[in-house]
């Protein structure tokens, strides 16, 4: 992939810049879990771009007088020094500094903050590594590196699935695909690719109330529970069902067909909890009140005949989608039953986002 990428050498156009990058958090529909070096999905997923938790980054790089066997990096978050984010960047740096060849040529200082509360138990790694990765990109350009509108995108990618590898469906919205995939033209299992499809009216501007369920730390890194499919006796067929998923999700999407579109989202968050409870070692990231919303939900879904429907993230929190014409009667529903189950009764409205943006 390296030589595809074109990425400048030595001979730069600028010493000095500034970028700012703002990069949504997005939700699987169709899970990735289970992966193999580096950074490669075992099955193809497909994701929700979101639009209100984003992570805003700007970078400042200054040429050094010498260049260093080594990264400069600073980073700030909120405008405050965080040393102790620094070896996670190191780490990202690293991996990506054969695709990014002036890495070492410049100091970097990196102000980065959330949009979203801070340890609300949402992951920023999406977030986080897209609005870096995007930033990386356009100092490049800014430094002489000839990429079009597309390769650029591209790139950006395909180096925050190096960071943390659902990022990679962030770049774009409302709708991404990650994971190569015999019906979707141009997937590719180094970065992810928009929806192709013309989505059906019913999921534009397509609601997602964030449920904070459990706000504490994650018992089991993704890191670890990727690894745990290794050897997992449902390994083959999880990922033959993902990409079966996929493909009837795909149709799903434009032809808004809304039963299979419920079977499909809820059985993928099940099951993504269930290759966690059935992996060794086992472990239950949800709890007592993710089961009630959830059957708060089917209830309702059952009694009011709208569709309305969960997801759930690699933790606790729960994930309502429903289409935006049904918000007014869902957020009743939310604030009268949900609400209490959460956290200090805190949850995030969100909505279908379009991806990064340069601030
Ligand atoms: O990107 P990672 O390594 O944090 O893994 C994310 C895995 C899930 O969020 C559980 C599913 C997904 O496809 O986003």
């Amino acid at each position: 992939m390296s030589t595809t990428y074109k990425s400048i050498g030595s001979s730069y156009n600028k010493k000095q810049g500034k970028v700012a990058f703002a990069a949504p958090s997005n939700i699987a529909l169709v899970k990735y879990w289970g992966k193999r070096p580096v950074q490669l999905p075992e099955n193809a997923s497909l994701s929700f771009t979101l639009n209100v938790c984003r992570t805003e980054t700007a970078i400042a790089y200054k040429k050094r007088a010498v260049s260093g066997n080594d990264f400069s990096i600073t980073f700030l978050f909120e405008g405050a020094p965080k040393p102790s984010f620094v070896p996670k960047i190191h780490t990202f740096f690293e991996r990506i500094a054969p695709y990014c060849l002036f890495l070492k040529d410049f100091e970097f200082i990196i102000d980065s903050k959330n949009t979203f509360p801070h340890s609300s138990g949402i992951a920023s790694s999406a977030s986080g590594m897209s609005a870096l990765a995007m930033c990386l990109v356009e100092i490049e350009c800014e430094l002489g590196g000839l990429l079009s509108a597309v390769e650029r995108k591209e790139k950006a990618s395909f180096l925050a699935r190096l960071g943390s590898g659902s990022a990679c469906r962030s770049i774009e919205g409302p709708v991404t695909i990650w994971g190569k995939h015999q019906i979707i033209n141009k997937s590719s299992n180094e970065f992810a690719v928009p929806f192709e499809g013309e989505l059906h009216p019913i999921f534009r501007n397509y609601q997602d109330t964030v449920l904070l369920i459990d706000k504490g730390e994650k018992q089991v890194s993704s890191t670890v529970g990727h690894n745990l499919m290794y050897g997992h006796p449902f390994a083959k067929a999880r990922f033959e069902q993902a990409n079966a998923n996929l493909e009837k999700l795909n149709a799903v999407l434009q032809n808004g067909d809304m039963d299979q579109f419920i079977e499909i989202v809820e059985s993928e968050a099940l099951t993504l909890h269930a290759m966690m409870m059935t992996s060794l070692p086992y472990f239950i990231l949800m709890k007592s009140n993710t089961l009630e919303v959830i059957n708060a939900i089917w209830n309702y879904r059952k009694a009011s005949e709208i569709p309305v429907c969960f997801t759930l993230d690699a933790g606790a929190n729960v994930h309502v989608l429903y289409p935006e014409r049904h918000k007014k009667e869902v957020m009743e529903f939310i604030n009268e039953e949900l609400a209490e189950k959460c956290q200090n009764k805190q949850y995030i409205c969100d909505n279908l986002g379009f991806g990064a943006k340069k601030l």
